[in-house]
């Protein structure tokens, strides 16, 4: 697949199936995702990748998380917890590593991050799979940062979802770029 291909035709899959990516694959992605813009080179990201039984874990973990928040929790709403992770083969946690630098502060190097994973994203489209960039409140949980390792100057920009497309790809509502560019001169 050309660039301008996979850039305009990349689209989320939330129904993700095996195979996983392939080590190569995967390679072939976090290269990508390592050439992101990147100010002052501070190289302020790190990865995790979660597969087989480890994403049993993690849904273990989203579960004690939920429980400290809300020990009411119903059945039903348990099992959600549990399953979460189960619903792709393999899962990328993208991690800003916050750098102390006087030129660039935080938000650049969250957008960075931001840069990377598209980068990720696209590079995983180009290569035949199918992915789901996913946050919410797990992401910031105390107990699931500390359980992933995070330290104090460390966030989860998301848990990114990834495997083989289970469903033909969702077609995108077409935008008209008019809408969103206008030339400006003074
Ligand atoms: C930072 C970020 C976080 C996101 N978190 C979620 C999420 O938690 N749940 C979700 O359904 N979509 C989430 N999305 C959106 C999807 O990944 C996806 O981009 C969106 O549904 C649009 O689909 P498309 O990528 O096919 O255009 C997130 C996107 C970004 C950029």
């Amino acid at each position: 697949m050309d660039a301008l291909t996979a850039l305009i035709t990349r689209t989320s899959q939330g129904a993700l199936t095996e195979p996983a990516p392939s080590a190569d694959v995967l390679n072939h992605a976090f290269q990508a995702a390592l050439r992101a813009p990147d100010h002052r080179l501070l190289r302020p990201w790190r990865y995790l990748v979660i597969e087989g039984d480890a994403r049993q874990q993690l849904g273990e973990l989203f579960l004690q998380a939920g429980l400290m928040d809300n020990p009411e929790l119903s059945d039903v709403e348990q099992q959600r917890l549990l399953k979460m992770p189960l619903r792709a083969p393999m899962i990328v946690v993208a991690i800003t590593v916050t750098k102390d630098d006087p030129k660039v502060p935080e938000v650049e190097q969250i957008l960075s991050t931001g840069a990377a994973v598209q980068n990720f994203l696209l590079a995983i489209h180009a290569q035949g799979f199918a992915s789901m960039w996913r946050t919410g409140w797990v992401t910031t949980h105390a107990h699931i940062q500390a359980a992933l390792g995070l330290a104090a100057h460390e966030s989860i920009a998301g848990f990114i979802y990834l495997g083989s497309a289970a469903n033909a790809p969702r077609v995108p509502t077409p935008l008209t770029v008019s809408d969103f560019v206008q030339q400006w001169s003074r």
